[in-house]
């Protein structure tokens, strides 16, 4: 495909600095960038819109967006999830103006067209004057419809209807998602709706940051070190003001921008147990600390779903963070308690293109379908504090994003860059048992330079 040049004669290629590792901050900002991105981001690749657990029975939907456009997700009779664009086929009204509800018929409040949740178009008032034309059929009158796949509950959808299955779309990354989405019998499901905000920030100053930046926290989030129960001194757990043992352990990049944290628990078990973990077996280690969000009699669960190597890496270094391209960032994190526990917390974020400056921030709470009450009390209460759309966390991260869309409009700040020259080269640990890209030690730029390179194939038009 021919390379797309701005109006001012900027080539896309020319954004991403390969030989320097820099991005043009203009990217943060220009409308004509944005345009190109819902084309051939959001309207070509899998976008994450929601929970299944959200739209549980026959005719539950709720609305979301997949990039510039408004999408019904809707559950039909035989129990199959949908995805349509929410979009009357007749003269274009928004078929639902609701954020959810429940129906068998989604009727159209302009000219009365009827449809049904699996978007096959039902029939118009007044049928006996066939008020839908004898041009077309009614079935060439459904909705748009996308291609959608479930992936441990979560639901995606894409308009390349022919495009990558999801499963090559995740690539290395499954091995490593599994260990969170995939780990148990019953699976994961949301505490109720999700929150929502908007921030005035460009959609990518959030989603680089979702590529697994873990240098931020040790600044923007420092207090996470200094207040409650995350000050406390621990053996060599950090606190007292020092969040720097939470940056080592393994980083994993994608080639499709995937990326995630994968944290060292040496010290956490260590604490726990008053062992050294490495004469610790995977039983023992799951026993002293079961994965974020699981109780101790959930853990035989894992050994069905995951391979020895993912069970080694779960009680080694687990992925803790991490996003998925191009939008999403989720957290499986212990949160420590006053009595030297720890409450796993599930979060995970979407982060919607609102226009070139604006976004909304979607905050969805989970747990195991398995969590007893209290636990999922706990989760619920904890995950709001500090991830939740007034969580102490996000309303750090969110009063960076605008300061840096804003600056991406200067005259002088458009042509700066954003620098991802931080390098790994470290490799896998020694005895590694996943695939892909990986690096470990001090957390890097790696991920988050990978994020930029798919988002230029992808603007390229190369793949
Ligand atoms: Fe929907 Fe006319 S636009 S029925
Ligand atoms: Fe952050």
């Amino acid at each position: 495909p021919t390379i797309p040049t701005l109006a001012d004669g900027t080539r896309i290629d020319d954004l991403v600095n390969l030989a320097t590792r820099e991005v043009q901050m203009r990217t943060l900002s220009d409308p004509e960038i944005y345009e190109l991105e819902m084309e051939r981001i959001f309207g070509r690749i899998w976008v994450f819109l929601g929970h299944e657990s959200e739209v549980p029975n026959s005719g539950d939907f709720v609305v979301r967006d997949m990039g510039s456009d408004s999408v019904l997700v809707t559950r039909d009779k035989s129990g199959e999830v949908h995805v349509m664009l929410n979009m009357c086929t007749h003269r274009g009204m928004r078929i639902s103006t609701l954020d959810a509800g429940n129906t068998q018929i989604h009727t159209c409040i302009y000219h009365g067209w009827a449809f049904r949740p699996n978007g096959e178009f039902l029939g118009a008032p007044v049928e006996k004057e066939q008020m839908y034309g004898k041009i077309r059929t009614k079935q060439e009158l459904g909705l748009k419809r996308a291609r959608v796949t479930l992936y441990g509950g979560l639901i995606f959808a894409t308009w390349n209807i022919d495009g990558p299955s999801f499963e090559e779309f995740l690539g290395d990354a499954k091995w490593y998602y599994d260990m969170l989405f995939q780990r148990t019998d019953r699976g994961l499901e949301v505490l109720g709706p999700p929150q929502r905000f908007t921030v005035r920030a460009n959609w990518k100053a959030a989603g680089e940051q979702s590529a697994a930046d873990g240098y931020h926290t040790l600044t923007l989030h420092r207090w996470l070190g200094e207040v409650g129960n995350y000050s406390k001194k621990g053996d060599g757990e950090g606190g007292g003001g020092d969040l720097s043992p939470e940056m080592y352990g393994s980083e994993v990049s994608s080639p499709h921008g995937h990326a995630l944290r994968c944290i060292d628990l040496a010290r956490k078990i260590r604490r726990l147990t008053g062992k050294d973990p490495s004469q610790l077996s995977i039983e023992e280690k799951l026993a002293a600390l079961p994965p974020a969000g699981m109780t101790p009699e959930m853990v035989p669960q894992l050994k069905k779903h995951l391979s020895d190597g993912q069970l080694q890496a779960l009680t080694w270094m687990p992925p803790q963070v991490g996003g998925i391209f191009p939008n999403v960032l989720f957290g499986f994190v212990y949160i420590p308690q006053a009595d030297g526990s720890v409450v796993g917390s599930i979060t995970l974020h979407a982060y919607v293109p609102r226009g070139p400056d604006k976004l909304e921030f979607v905050n969805w709470i989970l747990t195991e379908k398995d969590a007893p009450a209290e636990l999922r009390d706990k989760m619920r209460k904890q995950t709001t504090q500090l991830f939740g759309t007034s969580g102490m966390v996000e309303q750090d991260d969110s009063d960076t994003w605008p300061h840096m869309t804003l600056g991406a409009k200067g005259a002088q700040g458009k042509k700066m860059t954003l620098k991802y020259q931080a390098v790994y080269e470290t490799g896998k640990p020694e005895g590694w048992p996943g695939p892909g890209i990986i690096n470990e030690g001090f957390t890097k730029d790696d991920t988050q330079w990978h994020w930029w390179l798919y988002w230029r194939q992808l603007m390229l038009g190369e793949i």
